[in-house]
Order: structure tokens, then C-alpha cells, then sequence
């Protein structure tokens, strides 16, 4: 279908809470990060900390994700799987991607995190990822369109020379955590769907140090880059306004 939906103030209010909830947690695993932890000690925080706020992990069991967070680390993309067996390293980063679902009502957001002492390199494209997502919820207000943001974050890219993940994108949440529309970190100013007050999307660029192109490992979830090089990803759930949006995971 083409409807996207339009969300009550009832609805806001629960989104709201639920989008405060995921920044929350992500804020209190955030700060556990260390040399040393295993991406599943984030996976059992994230459980903890999503449970004592009343919420459950969206990302568990979605499609049979087989776990509550996805950790992303160095070359991983998006979708990497929490292991015993891997620790974070100084000069690591990490991405640390968490969905709550709370009152029935989903909010998603992910940081990617620098573990000590990281190379300038890797550095720079943490830091071009966030700067993409910025510029990307800049673009959001009612009547402006999805291209406006696929473009703008896709110029940042390419200003800082680094790639834009093309094979996934941001999307419409709400009572699901994936909903319509899809959101392209790619596109041209003026094009897509217009937006309008109400509406809820993610916009969570994955950008890289070369390439874009990616490839799936065999675990059926992992995504790394083609190239082996470096990424990174920042991700907001926005509520569309008249004059802007409304950030609902700062
Ligand atoms: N939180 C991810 C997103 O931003 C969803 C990952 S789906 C999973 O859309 F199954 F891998 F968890
Ligand atoms: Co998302
Ligand atoms: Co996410």
C-alpha cells in the first residue's frame, strides 16, 4: 500500500515515551563501553535496561533476529549479532542500534561509539555518520519530501569523501518497527513522498570510508562492506511538524 500513517495526539504521546525509553537505554549501555566488554554484555544490558523501564526489545526475535541489540563493529554495516567471542578492542567503533517497543508503540535509535584511542580515520567517519543524520532531520518538516533528505546527507557524503549505504534505509514507525515509507539516504531534492505533521520516520545513514556496496555474511543477518573498510551509522526516530520535527530520541 502507499498510505503512510498519520499519528492521533494520543499516539504522539506514546510515541514520545517510547522514543525517550530506546535513547535511554541507549545512554545508560553507552556509557559501559569499554576495552574489554563483549558485544554480549551489550546484549545483556540492553535486555536489563530495557525490561526495568517496562518495555521489550523490538529487534528480538524480528524475522528471527536471534538477539535485543545489533552491535555493529568496524567494517559491520548494520545487523551485526552479539557474541561472546567478540570484544571490543581500543580503537574499535561500534555501533549500538537499539529498538523498545513500550505501550505498544516502537522507538528506534543507534550511536556509533569510539573505544580509545581511534585512528583519525575511523574517527572521521564516525563523525561524517552523525553529521549525515543531522543534516538528514534538518530536511524534516511538513511539505518538504523524502529526496530532500536522501540528498542532502548523500552531498554531505560525498563533500567529507565518504559513501552512503545504499541497500538499506530509514522507515516510517509507530505500532510496528518497520513501517512505510522506506527513507533513502540517497535521492534528489524535490523528489518522493511528500511529508506531512504526524507522520514518524527513522533516519539512520550507514556511511562508509570506501565503497558502499556491501555484502551479507553466512549467518544470514551480518552486513559488512564489499571492501572491508570502515563504517558507520547515527540513528534518530522524527516526528514530522509544521515548522520542522520533533527529535523523539534525543
Ligand atoms: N533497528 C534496526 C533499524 O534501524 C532494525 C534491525 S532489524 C534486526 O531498522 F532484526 F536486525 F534487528
Ligand atoms: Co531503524
Ligand atoms: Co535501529
Amino acid at each position: 500500500g502507499m498510505a503512510v500513517e498519520i499519528l492521533s495526539a494520543g499516539e504522539i504521546a506514546r510515541m514520545r515515551r517510547a522514543g525517550a525509553c530506546a535513547a535511554e537505554t541507549l545512554r545508560a549501555v553507552g556509557a559501559r563501553l569499554r576495552v574489554g566488554v563483549s558485544t554480549a554484555d551489550i546484549d545483556r544490558w540492553v535486555r536489563a535496561d530495557t525490561a526495568a523501564r517496562g518495555a521489550r526489545p523490538s529487534q528480538l526475535g524480528y524475522r528471527g533476529f536471534p538477539a535485543a541489540v545489533c552491535t555493529s563493529r568496524n567494517a559491520v554495516v548494520c545487523h551485526g549479532i552479539p557474541s561472546e567471542a567478540e570484544r571490543l578492542a581500543d580503537g574499535d567503533i561500534v555501533n549500538v542500534d537499539v529498538t523498545s517497543e513500550l505501550d505498544g508503540f516502537h522507538g528506534d535509535t543507534s550511536m556509533t561509539f569510539v573505544i580509545g584511542e581511534a585512528s583519525a580515520e575511523a574517527r572521521h567517519v564516525v563523525d561524517v555518520a552523525r553529521r549525515c543524520r543531522d543534516a538528514g532531520v534538518a530536511e524534516v518538516r511538513d511539505g518538504a519530501r523524502l529526496g530532500d533528505i536522501g540528498a542532502a546527507i548523500a552531498a554531505l557524503a560525498a563533500q567529507e569523501g565518504c559513501g552512503v549505504v545504499e541497500a538499506f534505509g530509514g522507515h516510517g514507525i509507530g505500532r510496528r518497527m518497520h513501517m512505510e515509507p522506506h527513507v533513502a539516504h540517497t535521492g534528489v531534492r524535490g523528489a518522493g513522498l511528500r511529508l506531512k505533521a504526524g507522520m514518524a520516520i527513522t533516519i539512520e545513514p550507514m556511511v562508509t570510508l570506501g565503497r558502499p556496496d556491501i555484502r551479507q555474511l553466512d549467518d544470514g543477518w551480518t552486513i559488512v562492506t564489499a571492501d572491508g573498510r570502515w563504517t558507520a551509522q547515527f540513528e534518530h526516530t522524527v516526528l514530522v511538524t509544521k515548522g520542522g520535527c520533533e527529535v523523539l530520541t534525543a
